[in-house]
């Protein structure tokens, strides 16, 4: 990818830039954990509904995330803002910290992050990394008792920052999107966003995405494999 000193670079990840790190896919596994759709678990009616059953999938995911490693399409990210500065841009789907763990320096986490929680109430943002996975062990506000939450956009959330990553869309000359199906929304529409402005778009993945129409080149392969040479 040839990019000048004036180019701008957009970056969106999915699920796919951590699967090779062994974290999985949300389409990819069938959409199932314990026989649940992840839909189904990811959402404020199933909170409302089974908070406990939620805090056992997130804390299976803490637990997930904790055991994995970055790979070479993390760093080769890491490796590029090192060199770009704040010219690049890095917004992830993902809620692992794999990014980060590579060297990432600045990633917003759109859906929220694994490692933060927050009251109901309250709702500030902390750093948790605890896993509640009994059936009465649901976490409490220190300051007003109410149950904690994992602190993850779901589903019918409205994702974080939206105004800061529409800033940077306008702003980019590049946009390139790794390893997400285009299926959810409003991440599967900023490529449309890239389009109504004409800058480049590239999707990397091992599979063309469902908005695969949309963008200038797709690049089959797998992030670990691709992100390397291209950056
Ligand atoms: P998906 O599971 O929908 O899509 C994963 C994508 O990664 C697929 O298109 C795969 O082809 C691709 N992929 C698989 N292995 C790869 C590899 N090694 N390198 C690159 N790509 C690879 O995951 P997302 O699109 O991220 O939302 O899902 C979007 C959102 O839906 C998630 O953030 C989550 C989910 O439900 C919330 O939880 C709110
Ligand atoms: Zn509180």
């Amino acid at each position: 990818m040839d990019l000048s000193a004036d180019d701008r670079l957009f970056v969106l990840t999915g699920a796919g830039i951590s699967a090779e790190s062994g974290l999985a896919t949300f389409r990819g596994s069938g959409g199932l954990w314990n026989g649940h759709r992840v839909e189904d678990v990811a959402t404020p009616e199933a909170w409302e509904a089974n908070p406990e059953l939620v805090w056992r999938f997130y804390s299976m995911r803490r637990r997930d995330a904790m055991a994995a490693q970055p790979n070479a399409g993390h760093r080769a990210l890491a490796a590029i803002e090192q060199r770009m500065g704040d010219r690049f841009y890095l917004c992830t789907q993902n809620v692992d910290d794999l990014h980060e763990r590579a060297g990432s320096q600045r990633v917003h986490h759109m859906h929220g992050t694994l490692f933060q929680s927050r009251c109901e109430r309250c709702g500030v943002p902390f750093a948790d990394t605890a896993l509640y996975e009994g059936a009465d062990q649901l976490p409490q506000c220190e300051k007003c008792g109410r149950v904690v939450r994992p602190h993850i956009v779901w589903f019918g959330e409205i994702p974080l920052d939206m105004d800061g990553i529409y800033a940077e869309l306008d702003r980019a000359t590049v946009v390139l999107v790794v390893g997400t199906s285009g299926s959810v929304y409003p991440a599967a529409g900023f490529v449309n966003i890239a389009n109504r402005r004409g800058v480049r778009t590239v999707y990397v993945g091992p599979e063309e995405p469902l908005n695969a129409h949309a963008f200038n080149d797709i690049v089959l392969g797998t992030a670990a494999e691709v992100l390397p040479g291209m950056l």
